[in-house]
C-alpha cells in the first residue's frame, strides 16, 4: 500500500515537472517561459529574478545581481574588482562592456622585480601593491546609463539591505572565511567582519560599513565611489598596505564599451568578449579550428575528439602568450589571429599520432598556484530576450585580502594578470611577454569569456564560468557539448572538464573525464595528465523553442537558477 502511494506521488512529481516547466529540478536547473537569472548564489539570483519581475530589463537585472554578490559572495562578487559584460538587445545588436582594472599611474613593467632582476614571489599577488585601479562601480553605472530601465538606487536597495540586516552564510561560504582568517588578520588588524572563532554554516554575517558604502553609491553614483571620502580611505589602505594608487587614478578610471568578438561555428554565432580580455579571440580560434574536423562523428571525449581539442588548445594558449594584452596599449593582432588561413596553417603540423612536443620557446618549469574558483559569472534573459553574460572577479579569493577600512569591501590582486616578467607564469601558470607587460594605465589581460551564442540569428545560448586560464576551455568544451554532442544544457554544465594550456605541458583533466582506453590511447600519443578536483564553475541560459532552460554547475553548491 505505502509503495502504491509512493509511486502515485512519485508519477504525479514527474507529470508535473514535465508538464509546469517551471517546477524545478534542483536549484541548479530549471525551465521557464519568461525571463531567468543564473548566478553563484541563491540570495543574489533572486535579487535579479526580483528586479525582472519588477519590469526591469537583464541589464537592470544583472546590475542589481552584481552588487548583490559583492554582499553574499564576498570572494568574487566586488566592489573593489572588475569584469567584462557581452549585452545583445532584443533586436539581437551586441556590444561588450570592459570594466577591466587598470593598472596605477606608478605602476612600471619591473615593479615586481628585485635588484637581480628575479619576480619577489607573492609581491603581485598579496597586499596593497597587487591591487589594480577598480572597475566595477562605474562599468556597472556605465551599462545602466546605456540600458537601464528602472532607477540607480532601486538596483541596489537590495543589497543594502543584505548587508546591513545580514544574511545566513552557505556552508561554502562559512568553509571559505575560515580559510582565510588568517589573511583577513593580517590585512586588517581593525576589521572584524569576517573574522569569527569558527564559522558555521547559517552563520549570520552582517556588513554595516558595506551597506553605507552601497547606500553612498546609490545616492552619488560612482562619484561617490571614486571621489570623496571613499576614494580617499581606498588610497590610504593601499598605500598602507605597499602599493601605489592614488586618488587621481581613481578619479580617471574609465569602463569603455568596445566592439565584441563575433565568430561563426557552423549556423551559430559567437559574441565573446575582445582584449583585455584573452576569452573572445582564444574562443574563436579554437572553435574555427574544430570546424574543419568531423568531431560529432568522432564523439564526445573520443580519442579523436580530446586529442584535436588539446592539440588546438597548445597553439591558442601559446598564441595568447605572446599576442595578446591591452589592444590600448599594444597592436594585439586579432583579425590575424582569427582568421582561417592562420588557423589552418596554425595546425599544419597537427598528427592525429603524435602529441605535439612542446617548443622551448615558453620553457619554463613550474606549478600552478593552488588556488580555486574565485572569480564568478552571472547569464541573464529578461522576457524581451535582451541577454546579458557578465564573468566578474578580484582575482584570487577575498582578492588581495585587504578591506578597505571604514567601507568594508575588498580590493583585487588583479595585478597579477599582467606578466611580470616575460615567461614567468602567474598563478594561473600563464606566461605572457610584451604584450602584457605592466605599464601606467593599462588593463591587464584576462581569460574571462561572457559569451552570448545566435543560432540563425535568434538568442541561443548565454554562458560564462570562472576559472583563470580555464574559463576559455570550459566555455568551448560547454558550448561543442550542446552544439555537436547534442546535450541540454543541464548536461553540457556538468559533463567532465579537461584543459590544456601548451604550458604547464600536460592535460588537467577531472575524474573520469576520459575512459581508461582513450586514456591509455592519450598517453601513447605522447600527452602528459594531472587530474585536478574540479575546472570550471559554468552558469549557462540555453533558449529554444522559446523556452528557457537554465543551468548551475554542481561544482559550486550555491549555483542558483531562478525564472518564471
Ligand atoms: O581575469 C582573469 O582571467 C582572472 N583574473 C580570473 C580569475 C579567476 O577566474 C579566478 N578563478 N579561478
Amino acid at each position: 500500500m505505502q509503495k502504491l502511494f509512493l509511486l502515485v506521488i512519485s508519477s504525479l512529481l514527474i507529470f508535473s515537472c514535465k508538464n509546469n516547466p517551471a517546477v524545478p529540478k534542483s536549484r541548479h536547473h530549471l525551465k521557464s517561459d519568461t525571463a531567468m537569472v543564473v548566478s553563484a548564489h541563491p540570495l543574489a539570483s533572486k535579487v535579479g529574478i526580483d528586479i525582472l519581475k519588477k519590469g526591469g530589463n537583464a541589464v537592470d537585472a544583472m546590475v542589481a545581481t552584481n552588487f548583490a554578490l559583492a554582499v553574499v559572495y564576498p570572494r568574487a562578487g566586488n566592489l573593489g574588482g572588475g569584469g567584462f559584460m557581452i549585452i545583445r538587445t532584443p533586436e539581437g545588436a551586441a556590444q561588450a562592456l570592459d570594466y577591466r582594472e587598470m593598472a596605477p599611474a606608478k605602476a612600471h613593467k619591473d615593479m615586481y622585480l628585485d635588484d637581480k632582476g628575479q619576480v619577489i614571489e607573492g609581491l603581485s599577488r598579496n597586499g596593497g601593491l597587487a591591487v589594480g585601479v577598480p572597475g566595477t562601480v562605474a562599468g556597472l553605472y556605465a551599462v545602466w546609463q546605456k540600458y537601464g530601465k528602472k532607477d540607480w538606487p532601486q538596483l541596489l536597495a537590495p543589497a543594502i539591505e543584505l548587508a546591513k540586516n545580514g544574511f545566513a552564510v552557505t556552508e561554502a561560504e562559512a568553509h571559505r572565511l575560515n580559510k582565510y582568517k588568517k589573511d583577513f588578520v593580517k590585512y586588517n588588524s581593525d576589521n572584524q567582519t569576517f573574522i569569527k572563532d569558527r564559522w558555521l554554516k547559517g552563520d549570520i554575517l552582517k556588513q554595516p560599513e558595506l551597506a553605507n558604502t552601497l547606500q553612498i553609491i546609490a545616492r552619488q553614483g560612482p562619484k561617490g565611489f571614486y571621489e570623496g571620502a571613499v576614494a580617499k580611505a581606498m588610497v590610504d589602505k593601499v598605500n598602507k598596505s605597499g602599493g601605489i594608487m592614488n586618488l587621481s587614478d581613481l578619479k580617471s578610471y574609465t569602463p569603455k564599451f568596445r566592439k565584441p568578438i563575433v565568430v561563426p561555428y557552423k549556423n551559430y554565432k559567437v559574441i565573446s568578449m575582445p582584449p583585455p580580455s584573452s576569452g573572445g579571440v582564444a574562443l574563436g580560434q579554437l572553435l574555427q579550428i574544430v570546424e574543419a574536423y568531423p568531431i560529432k562523428q568522432w564523439g564526445f571525449h573520443s580519442f579523436k575528439t580530446s586529442h584535436l581539442m588539446v592539440e588546438a588548445e597548445k597553439r591558442v594558449y601559446a598564441d595568447r602568450a605572446k599576442y595578446l594584452g591591452d589592444a590600448d596599449y599594444y597592436p594585439v593582432p586579432v583579425d590575424s589571429l582569427l582568421n582561417p588561413e592562420y588557423l589552418k596553417m596554425r595546425m599544419a603540423d597537427f598528427s592525429f599520432e603524435k602529441a605535439t612536443p612542446v617548443s622551448n620557446i615558453f620553457a619554463g618549469k613550474f606549478e600552478l598556484h593552488k588556488e580555486s574558483f574565485e572569480t564568478t559569472h552571472i547569464s541573464i534573459v529578461d522576457k524581451d530576450r535582451m541577454a546579458v553574460s557578465c564573468t566578474t572577479t578580484l582575482n584570487s579569493n577575498y582578492g588581495s585580502k585587504v578591506i578597505v577600512d571604514g567601507y568594508g569591501f575588498f580590493l583585487n590582486n588583479e595585478m597579477d594578470d599582467f606578466s611580470a616578467k616575460p615567461g614567468v607564469p602567474n598563478q594561473f601558470g600563464l606566461i605572457g611577454a610584451e604584450a602584457n607587460a605592466i605599464a601606467p594605465r593599462k588593463r591587464m589581460l584576462s581569460s574571462m569569456t561572457p559569451t552570448i551564442v545566435e543560432k540563425n540569428g535568434n538568442l541561443f545560448m548565454v554562458l560564462g564560468t570562472p576559472g583563470g586560464s580555464t574559463i576559455i576551455t570550459s566555455v568551448f568544451q560547454t558550448i561543442l557539448n550542446v552544439v555537436d554532442f547534442d546535450m541540454n544544457m543541464y548536461e553540457a554544465v556538468q559533463a567532465k572538464r579537461f584543459h590544456n594550456q601548451f604550458l604547464p605541458d600536460y592535460i588537467m583533466y577531472e575524474k573520469q573525464c576520459f575512459s581508461r582506453s582513450v586514456m591509455d590511447s592519450l598517453k601513447q600519443a605522447g600527452h602528459h595528465f594531472k587530474q585536478v578536483k574540479s575546472l570550471g564553475i559554468v552558469k549557462a541560459i540555453l533558449i529554444k523553442n522559446n523556452t528557457l532552460e537554465g543551468a548551475g554547475d554542481e561544482r559550486n553548491k550555491d549555483d542558483d537558477v531562478k525564472g518564471y
